[in-house]
């Protein structure tokens, strides 16, 4: 019963109706999308910006993803999710980055209006919120990951929530052969999809006993890194003319990363060597690829040569590249921040704010 109970308290801290926990939070991709009944002549929208598997989520259901630039917050520009919006466009993806919620209302405000789904992808914001409501609970269908990395973890895991019954019954038999066991049975009742073809991504139960001690830890740990990050950005707002990572909700943001952003890459390049002189180390954003100018994305190359994904007009058209995001390319070269970790003192949190005020001066922002 430790998975069931994760599931029913992972439901409960994210104030959703149902819980599924999976293998991974690539598992949970793959579920979700297939929940919403994505297929071959669907399109996705997603950022530039974001993980491997928001792709291959997309195109192992045969669908075509389309990509939009990522704005400040490194999160999906809802300014730009319209004009990339087809007939074909069956969802968008709010891939909540590094702690930081999207501009969810902003980007609900467009799905309603086009008639999208939105899937929340919230593997690296376990337990964010964006104004009081819980990261992944606002979307038809939200992901989380569990894997080494994350807020919360058992090494690797995942889990999908949604408050819809029939998306919740079809990411179930998604992940468990396209059978409904006893638990959900339960929980859903007889439920009222037939059985179809499914994968494995049952998550186990040392997993799940874990990750239940780990749940209970959440709150506690989102407060800590949470609490640190704040100083730290007290510490750099007043610095003059700096530009701080967008937030649209500082208070529900996680504080994974505190990021500054600079002129242009060269600037941003010497403020990390002043970093590193002062034994602070900082790093450009990170976690996520630029995915159209991986090879594998920009070559369209899938396991076979037929996939449907590329074999559509707007498949064999799309192009992506370098020239498919220049923003994002621009964004992520000139940010540079300092992660945090909810272990930090209040010593550690004073020297990365002296560190990044002396190095800020030394590279003439
Ligand atoms: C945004 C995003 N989505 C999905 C995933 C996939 O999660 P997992 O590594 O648990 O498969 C990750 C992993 O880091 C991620 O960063």
């Amino acid at each position: 019963m430790k998975v069931l109970t994760f599931e029913k308290e992972f439901a409960q801290r994210m104030q959703t109706r149902y819980a599924l926990a999976v293998t991974s939070g690539t598992a949970a991709l793959q579920c979700a999308v297939n929940a919403l009944e994505i297929g071959p002549g669907d399109e996705v929208i997603l950022p530039a910006w974001t993980w491997h598997s928001c792709f291959s989520a997309i195109v192992l259901a045969g669908a075509l993803p389309v990509f939009a630039e990522v704005d400040t917050s490194f999160n999906i520009d809802p300014s730009d999710i319209e004009q990339r919006i087809t007939p074909r466009t069956k969802a968008v993806m709010a891939v909540h980055l590094q702690g930081n919620p999207c501009d969810m209302d902003q980007i609900l405000a467009i799905a309603r209006k086009h008639q999208i789904r939105v899937i929340e992808d919230c593997a690296q914001s376990v337990g964010a919120s964006y104004k009081g409501r819980p990261v992944g609970s606002m979307g038809a269908i939200g992901i989380y990951s569990l894997q080494l990395n994350k807020t919360i973890t058992a090494g690797e895991g995942g889990a999908v929530v949604t408050n819809d019954p029939t998306l919740f019954e079809r990411a179930t038999r998604f992940h468990d052969v396209g059978a409904l066991r006893a638990g959900h049975e339960k929980i859903l009742g007889s439920g009222s999809l037939e059985e179809f073809t499914g994968c494995n991504f049952r998550m186990n139960e040392f997993s799940g006993g874990v990750l239940l001690a780990q749940l209970r830890k959440l709150d506690r740990i989102v407060a800590d890194v949470r609490k640190n990050a704040q100083r730290v950005y007290e510490g750099v707002r007043a610095l003059p003319g700096v530009e701080c990572r967008q937030l649209p909700d500082p208070s529900g943001e996680l504080g994974t990363g505190v990021y500054i952003g600079f002129r242009d890459k060269e600037q941003r390049d010497r403020f990390m060597a002043a970093m590193t002189a002062e034994n602070v180390p900082a790093s450009p954003p990170s976690g996520s690829v630029i995915l159209p100018i991986q090879k594998y994305v920009e070559n369209k190359v899938t396991v076979h040569p037929a996939w449907p994904s590329f074999t559509s007009e707007h498949g064999r058209q799309i192009q992506y590249g370098a020239a498919a995001c220049p923003r994002t390319i621009d964004i992520v070269n000139r940010f540079a921040g300092v992660l945090m970790d909810p272990k930090f003192s209040r010593r550690d949190t004073d020297d990365i704010v002296i560190a990044i005020r002396k190095a800020y001066r030394r590279v003439g922002v």
